[in-house]
Order: C-alpha cells, then structure tokens, then sequence
C-alpha cells in the first residue's frame, strides 16, 4: 500500500507513560475510536497492574467519569502494558506522554524541564518502530523540543535493515484535573502544531470522531509548544493576580469574593480563574512558567522573564502569609496544639498532591512545633508520607513535637484540635455540623479558610473563631 495512504488508516496507537494525562486521555480516544487498539504503557509495572485492577475503584488515576469509560474499553481496544518494543513496533501514531519535572541540578536547575524521559522515550522509539510513525508531543515541553525529538529519532543506527520515517507533531493537553474526563469530551479547542500536513490531518481525523472540526486549530510546532506553555503562565497569573489583591482586601476592609465577583462581571475579563486561595499547586503551573521564566532569560527577555517570574514569587509569599497568620492567631506558639488539616489534594476532585499548597503549609506549621491531623477524601495516608517524611529525616537531631496523623474520619481528625485548616475546597467541607464541631475542639477554637468556600456566619454562630483569605472583615469599622 502507498505509504500515505497506509498512513491514513490507523489502527494502532502507543502512548508512552499512563500517567494523569497519558491514562484519561487514552481512555477518551479508545472510547471515541473502536476500530483503533490503544496501548498504554510504562516502564512502572504497579502502576500497569493498578490500571488493569479489576477493581475499578483502584485505579491509579482519579477523575470524575473515568472509572465508567475504563469498564467500558479495557481489554477491549485499550490496553495497559509495560511491553514497549512491541507497543511501539505496531503503532501508526506514539503519543509521548512522560513526566517533564523541573531540573534538580546542572544546567537550567530550577527553571528548565527536565527532558531524560522525553529523549529516553525517543530513543526507545527510534530503536523499534517499524515503517511510517506519527510521534506526537503530549507532554508539556519546552519550545523547540520538536527538533530534539526529530534528531534522536533520525539518529538511531539499530536494526537498519529496517524501514522507519517518522512525523512530528505537538499536540498539547489542556485538561486540568478534576474535570478531565469533560475537557477530554468537549475542549474548548484542540491544538496540533506540525508541518507534514498528511500527519496533521491523520492527528484531526481521530478528535474529528467527537470534537467539530471549528475547535481543532492548526499551527505551526513551535506556535503550538509555546501557546501551551503561555496558557498555563495566563491562568497561573491570573491566579496570582487576584491572590495579591486578598491580602489588599484584608487590610482595607474590602472582600475578595465581593472583589473578585464584580471585576469578573466585566465580559472583557471574564469571571473563571478568580477564586482566591492558598496559591496554585498541580504539576504544570509552576513548572510551565519556569520554563517560560527560562526560555527568555536564554533570549535574554530579561524583563520579561521578571515579570512571569513575580507569578511565582507572588504563589509562595500567599502561602507563606497564610501559614504567618494561622501562627499569630495561635498566640504565636505552635508547640503543643493540634492543628486539623482539611484537604490535602492541590485542588478538589482530584488526588494528586503535585505541588499541593496543603503541603507547603503542613510543613512550616511542622516547623513551628504542630500537631497535625490530616484527612482528606481522596488522598491517601502513603501519599501524605511522600510529601512530609523528608521533614522528619532533616529534623532528626533537633527536638521532636512536631508530628502529624492520618484520617478516614473528618470528624475524628477535629478532635481535640485547637484548629482547622481548609486547604482544599472539597464540596464536603462546606456543609460540616460546625455546632458538633465546636463540641469537639479545644478552646478557643480556629477556623481558617484558605479556600474561601465557607459560609462565615454559619461557623461563627457556632462559636468558632473565623479567618477567611480575602475576607477584611476585622477592618470593616467605619
Ligand atoms: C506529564 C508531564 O508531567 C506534563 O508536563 C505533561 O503535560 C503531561 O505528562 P502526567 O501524566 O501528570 O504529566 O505525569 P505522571 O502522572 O508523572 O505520568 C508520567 C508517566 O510516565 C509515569 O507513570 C512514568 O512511570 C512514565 N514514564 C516515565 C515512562 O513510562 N517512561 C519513562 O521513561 C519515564
Ligand atoms: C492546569 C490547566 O488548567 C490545564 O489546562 C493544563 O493542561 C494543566 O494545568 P490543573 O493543574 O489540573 O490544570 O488544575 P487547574 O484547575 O488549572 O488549577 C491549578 C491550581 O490553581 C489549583 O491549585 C487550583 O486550586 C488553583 N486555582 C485555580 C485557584 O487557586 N483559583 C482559581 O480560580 C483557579
């Protein structure tokens, strides 16, 4: 068969890493396309097995609808698998769908993504593909990674007998957890970046299945790799905008829902991604705009790299001046209380704890000698460990008062505590029987709302003590 032709009809698709994008993602496409066998696969085999459990609530990925769509195509065209050489070997199009971390060290430390797994992954396939393959940029990566991939996957010297051409094309996700399954099913667009035109249009055939065509934008790659990363650093910034202005708000006796409510009215500015908070945790922000911060420090934008980098720096001070006021609240001792932390995920229905603020927080309130009792519906106790233990391992020679507690009861993980925290807004937290809650916690008792979801009249009438982010309240004495 010609090879473009051949090239139109897919029926296999690998996806390396079933992660939290590779996993759902896959999941849509082999629900959306039946005639194509979708493998995913990971070099992490208890991951694989938790994708294959037969327990559908095991999974290792929590998203809203998820669990239904797996029930329906597993084992029938969507596949988990830790066999890459074959996966890879069949697949018309590869999806690279691998973590891109932040570089811990040597060059663009801090700021640039790592890209081992991305070059790993392209080796891999450069190494067992067979014939034509449509390689696509899944992950989030820093500009012009195309052309790292496209060197890699033109350099490999194995099995050259062996036929293999391959496409590149970017094809960013901008699902947010939580919400996945939905933004899967009904983008608000689809963006494919690349320059074969056949591959672009192989790419738009498969969201064609359920997405208009009007919603699925053509670029050229180095368009579509930035747009990616200038979306995440648009919503990150807005997130800090309206955070900056919560601290204004308590200092002058203005509200920040009221604030953010009446700047949101404005069709111009639009009312999503205005809820003030503890500061934006998840995988992407933080890592997108360090990026971002990089990639023009290296054109040497020197001002414009200040200026996304201050959406950073504005993030961390947010939770820093929280942690600050929950210590001065408690008479400025930590040192023997209990502190009940609610809501340990870096944003509600999902269980992911990648750059949760709840842990930055948890962490100076260890520091300052807390007790803390952590529950959250989603997040487990091992998670919660991940995240703290190396706390434990620093401190080790100093004096130990610090220490924290895991809960599958709520209101269990209240009692006896001198306060409560709400780090994540979980729909749960907002109806609690603040009178039985009151009962149970030692005077005088806090309530601090960093999420703002809290119905302050309700707690207080309870005889709670309240501190909400934005709320200026203490300020109103006109
Ligand atoms: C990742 C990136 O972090 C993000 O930048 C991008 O936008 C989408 O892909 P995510 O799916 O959330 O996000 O990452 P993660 O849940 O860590 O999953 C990545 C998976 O890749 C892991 O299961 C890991 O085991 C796997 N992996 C990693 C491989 O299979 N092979 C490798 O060589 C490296
Ligand atoms: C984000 C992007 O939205 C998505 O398009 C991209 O593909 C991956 O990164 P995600 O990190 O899953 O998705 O979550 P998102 O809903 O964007 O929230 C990120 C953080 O900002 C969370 O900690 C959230 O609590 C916080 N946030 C969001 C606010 O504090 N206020 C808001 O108004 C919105």
């Amino acid at each position: 068969m010609d090879k473009k032709k051949k090239q139109l009809n897919v029926s296999n698709i690998c996806c390396i890493g079933a992660g939290y994008v590779g996993g759902p993602t896959m999941a849509v496409i082999a629900d959306k396309c039946k005639n194509i066998k979708v493998t995913v696969v990971d070099i992490d085999q208890e991951r694989i097995n938790s994708w294959n459990n037969s327990d559908l609530d095991k999974l290792p990925v929590f998203e809203p609808g998820l669990k239904e769509i797996i029930g329906r195509v597993r084992k029938k065209n969507l596949f988990f698998s830790t066999d890459l050489e074959n996966s890879i070997k069949y697949a018309d199009i590869i999806f690279i769908s691998v973590n891109t971390p932040i570089k811990t060290s040597g060059l663009g430390a801090g700021y640039a993504s790592d890209l081992k797994w991305v070059e790993k992954s392209s080796r891999q396939i450069a190494d067992f593909s067979e014939g034509h393959t449509i390689v696509v940029e899944k992950s989030t990566l820093p500009v012009r990674t195309a052309k790292v991939i496209k060197d890699i996957l033109n350099s490999s010297t194995k099995n050259p007998e062996i036929s293999k051409t391959f496409s590149i094309l970017s094809n960013p996700e901008f699902l947010a957890e939580g919400t996945a399954i939905n933004d899967l099913l009904n983008p608000d667009r689809v963006l494919i970046g690349g320059e074969d035109n056949l591959a672009v249009q192989v790419l738009s055939e498969i969201y064609k299945k359920w997405i208009p065509q009007e919603k699925i934008l053509t670029t050229n790659l180095w368009s579509s790799e930035l747009s990616k990363l200038v979306s995440n650093a648009f919503l990150a910034q807005r997130v800090s905008s309206i955070n900056s202005i919560s601290a204004l708000c308590e200092a002058t006796g203005a509200d920040i829902k009221e604030v953010s409510n009446a700047v949101g009215l404005d069709s111009r500015i639009g009312n999503k991604f205005l809820n003030s908070g503890p500061g934006f945790g998840g995988s992407c922000f933080k890592k997108d705009i360090l990026n971002l911060v990089y990639l023009c420090k290296f054109f040497n934008l020197n001002e414009v790299a200040d200026f996304w980098y201050q959406t950073v720096l504005i993030n961390e001070w947010q939770q820093k001046r929280i942690y600050e006021e929950i210590v001065r609240k408690l008479f400025g001792n930590l040192s023997g209380k209990t502190i009940s932390i609610l809501g340990f995920s870096f944003k509600a229905n999902t269980n992911d704890t990648r750059e949760s603020p709840a842990i930055k927080i948890s962490r100076n309130l260890l520091i300052e000698g807390a007790h803390l009792q952590i529950y959250d519906p989603k997040v487990s106790s091992h998670q919660i460990r991940n995240a703290l233990n190396d706390f434990f391992e620093y401190k080790q020679n100093e004096e130990k008062t610090s220490s924290w507690r895991y809960f599958i009861d709520i209101y269990e993980s209240i009692k006896g505590s001198d306060a409560i925290v709400i780090t994540t807004e979980w729909n749960e937290f907002i109806y609690l029987d603040w009178k039985k809650i009151y009962s149970l916690m030692r005077k005088p008792a806090w309530v601090f709302d960093t999420r703002v979801i809290l119905d302050k009249a309700k707690v207080k009438e309870s005889g709670l003590n309240f501190w909400g982010v934005g709320d200026g309240f203490e300020k109103r004495d006109i």
